[in-house]
């Protein structure tokens, strides 16, 4: 079977292998013959062997995939052959609180990832994807998706007519405007794209803002909130955009602090912070529960994902090249296998 590797640090180090597929599951395990996957930021980062300095090599790529269980091992009670399934990206952050690091338990980095044909999973490790998304769709759900729903329903739960300040048209931010506006939420939204403006009000932003042509944003944001600020705040800039996302919300208001799209580090005015009683929240993706809590809500809403691009398998250096160029708005994907039905439209 196909299967993509980095063998060494570097993106120069990325082949395309043949390999021999999984043999039988052992117990507690099941195969997947993976349909589709999609790429992240993280991804990239990965791939330039920027994530992490104690990664090892070979990197089996790509934390995102969906597809088919094709077989199940001994004691394996809740899949079965023909199920649609998608991986969890973390494999060992189940539910609760974790008393260990779930990146350490994270596919396509530490784990084996999906860019390949088959990959066997521990059952724990799988979740059932929502029926209304084909596979290309569900795909896209694992980091992305499960990390907007996190910080939008698990931390403080949003209410109905919260004001929430989302940034950039990346795979995060435009599952938290679908998540913010399915919850009654208002949405302000970031972009430096000018084409991308009327996706996003089309997809319910209240008010879109160019990040680029108007640099004192918070400014505008608060006028837009009448001096007040906005309840929440979904920070995917990192630097460029934390301190001024911090000068535009409420008193009593949360900033889920996500993305490091313009690096890791900041400087904060902490008096801003303290004074006005803000929740700074570091969010990293989710567990397995919350992964199937945000796959309810999507069936529940009907939504789907909005896929910009889907690639051939072969041809994931262009798929990342595409990602790193930012001229996508939401996801892009690659199709591992045919597929097995479309059930959604591709743009949301
Ligand atoms: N904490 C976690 O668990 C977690 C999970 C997933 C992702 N992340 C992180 O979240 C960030 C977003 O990930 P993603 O996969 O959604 O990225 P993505 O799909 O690559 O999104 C990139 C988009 O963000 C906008 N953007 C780029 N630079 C920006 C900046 N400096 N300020 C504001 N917007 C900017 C651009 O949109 P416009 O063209 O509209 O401006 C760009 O198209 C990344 O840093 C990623 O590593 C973290």
């Amino acid at each position: 079977m196909k299967q993509w590797q980095l063998q060494a640090p570097g993106l120069e180090s990325l082949r395309l292998e043949e390999v021999d597929p999984p043999g039988p599951p052992g117990a507690g395990e099941v195969t997947v013959r993976l349909h589709a996957a999609s790429l992240n930021y993280r991804d990239v980062l990965i791939l330039e062997s920027r994530y992490d300095p104690s990664q090892t090599y070979p990197v089996i790529p790509l934390s995102d995939g969906a597809g088919e269980v094709v077989a199940t091992g001994e004691g394996v009670t809740g899949f079965r052959a023909g199920d649609r399934v998608a991986g969890a990206f973390s494999q060992t952050w189940l539910d609760g609180v974790p008393d260990y690091i779930p990146r350490h338990g994270s596919l396509g980095g530490a784990l084996t990832g999906v860019a390949q044909a088959y990959r066997t999973f521990p059952a724990h490790g799988l979740v059932h994807v929502p029926p209304h998304l084909d596979s290309v769709q569900a795909s896209t759900l694992p980091c992305a998706a499960v990390t907007a729903w996190h910080a939008l329903y698990e931390r403080g739960p949003l209410r109905p007519g919260d004001s929430v300040l989302l940034q950039g048209s990346g795979g995060v931010s435009l599952f938290a405007l679908q998540l913010a506006c399915a919850g009654g939420a208002r949405v302000v939204h970031l972009t430096g794209s000018p084409g991308k403006e009327a996706i996003l009000r089309d997809m319910g932003a209240d008010h879109v803002i160019n990040y680029r042509t108007t640099p004192d944003w918070d400014k505008a944001v608060l006028e837009h909130t009448d001096g007040r600020g906005v309840d929440r705040v979904v920070d995917v800039g990192g630097p460029d955009t934390l301190p001024k996302a911090l000068s535009c919300t409420r008193h009593g208001g949360r900033i889920s602090m996500v993305g490091v799209l313009a690096g890791g580090r900041v400087e904060l005015q902490l008096l801003a912070a303290i004074a006005r009683n803000i929740s700074l929240d570091a969010i990293f993706v989710g567990s397995r529960t919350m992964f199937q809590r945000l796959n309810r809500a999507l069936q529940a809403h009907q939504l789907v994902p909005v896929v910009d691009r889907v690639f051939p398998f072969e041809e994931l250096p262009a798929a990342v090249g595409y990602l790193r160029s930012g001229a996508h708005t939401g996801k892009i994907a690659l199709r591992i296998a045919p597929d097995d039905g479309a059930r959604g439209t591709a743009r949301g």
